[in-house]
């Protein structure tokens, strides 16, 4: 009779042997196989979310003029503009399934918002560097600065397919919204396998915010009556604070959920920013920023940024759309000397959650307010901090 000869270590020596090469062979296979390829393409989907005059547009021009960014700005202006009438309830839910498109490169779904299917009929289009770059338009290389005038007169009449070529070219699709109030209605995108969803969320003093805000009343009273569910006339000083009361509360809410009680799909995926934190050190926090969503600091951009916020001006004019050089640091003091004591403190008063939540000091008297010598700004901790 035979008899088996092996003895145990031997047996367990073999079986190792035979786990090992089933697990390195399926491994390798796995790796192989499309199946389980990155869904998304190793792309990255950026929404930097943030309220009217809060320096968005800033952060969003520096995104804009990187190279591997295929920017839109306020894209969600169609949707408040067409569908004014429909409650921000749904409004939200159908803004999220258009953004949804968009960072997919799918540009038709802008046809039901547009007067015709052209890339120049997006809004503010010419901000977009993308826009403004091959194979959108040859007029700006990409590793250049663009210029939003000049690719307003010189690329003209391209269709949203062209648009969407582009868009198709590059790692990074990054939008620019303030029409966003709650972060639930994006758990889906958050989810989406196709998508890898970084959000940016930019906040900024309330009382800076409601400084500029009295500036630019007129321009912002349609987005107001959405936001507040119905009509105001403009000259209403009562709007201002429910409206800021209304940024506020959204504020707390959207920082409340992704740091205090966060899902796990958002963890790394949020990151809060201080505008006066950015404009401390702007560089800096770019930086941060930029490494949050794995993009790299291209030297022309740098320079950029340095000159954006080291330039002339105190910001004393009303420019509610457009982006000058002006010293940063004053701009974001300025509300100190101009607002009166009865105005911050109505404004601290509805805001006082928020304030206190994202660390900015309240002031209890006028002294305290033109005292430039007291920081107002509280160390912020990021709960869910990841760079
Ligand atoms: C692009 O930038 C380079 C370097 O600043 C400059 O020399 C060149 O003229 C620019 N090209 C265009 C088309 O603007
Ligand atoms: C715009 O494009 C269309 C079709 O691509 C063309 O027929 C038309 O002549 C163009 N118009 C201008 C002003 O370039």
């Amino acid at each position: 009779m035979f008899r088996c000869r092996i003895n145990v270590s031997t047996l367990i020596f073999l079986v190792v042997l035979q786990g090992a090469t089933v697990v390195l062979l399926s491994s390798w296979y796995l790796q192989l196989s499309p199946c389980h390829s990155d869904p998304s393409g190793g792309r990255v989907h950026v929404l930097l979310l943030s309220s009217w005059r809060s320096g968005s547009s800033f952060i969003g021009q520096v995104f804009s003029q990187h190279p591997s960014v295929f920017y839109y700005m306020e894209p969600g202006w169609h949707l408040w503009k067409k569908l004014s009438q429909v409650n921000i309830r749904y409004l939200r839910h159908i803004i999220r399934d258009f953004f949804r498109n968009i960072f997919l490169c799918d540009l038709s779904a802008f046809e039901p918002y547009l007067e015709k299917p052209l890339m120049n009929h997006i809004f503010v289009w010419s901000r977009s560097r993308a826009m403004c770059s091959p194979p959108a338009c040859p007029l700006t290389p990409r590793g250049n600065l663009s210029n939003s005038y000049e690719c307003e007169q010189k690329c003209k009449n391209r269709s949203l397919e062209v648009a969407k070529t582009a868009c198709d070219t590059y790692t990074h699709v990054v939008i620019k919204e303030v029409r966003i109030f709650d972060l639930e209605s994006l758990y889906p995108l958050l989810q989406d396998p196709l998508l890898n969803l970084h959000i940016v969320h930019l906040v900024r003093d309330p009382r800076a915010v409601l400084r500029s805000r009295e500036q630019s009343q007129g321009a912002l009273s349609d987005d107001n009556s959405i936001i507040l569910s119905r009509r105001y006339s403009s000259a209403s000083t009562n709007m201002l604070y429910e409206v800021m009361q209304e940024i506020c509360h959204s504020h707390v809410r959207i920082n409340e959920k992704a740091s205090l009680k966060a899902p796990s799909f958002l963890k790394n995926r949020y990151k809060m920013v201080r505008y006066e934190d950015l404009v401390r050190d702007p560089l800096g926090g770019i930086n941060s920023i930029f490494k949050f969503v794995g993009l790299d600091m291209p030297e022309h951009v740098a320079q950029w940024i340095y000159m954006l916020t080291h330039g002339k001006g105190t910001g004393s004019k009303s420019e509610a759309f457009k982006i000058t050089a002006r010293d940063a640091e004053d701009v974001s003091q300025y509300w100190r000397t101009a607002l009166s004591y009865d105005k911050v403190k109505r404004v601290q008063d509805v805001c006082k959650g928020a304030m206190s939540l994202i660390g900015y000091r309240t002031v209890n008297s006028e002294t305290e307010q033109k005292n430039l010598n007291i920081d107002l700004l509280i160390l912020y901790r990021d709960q869910n901090q990841m760079v």
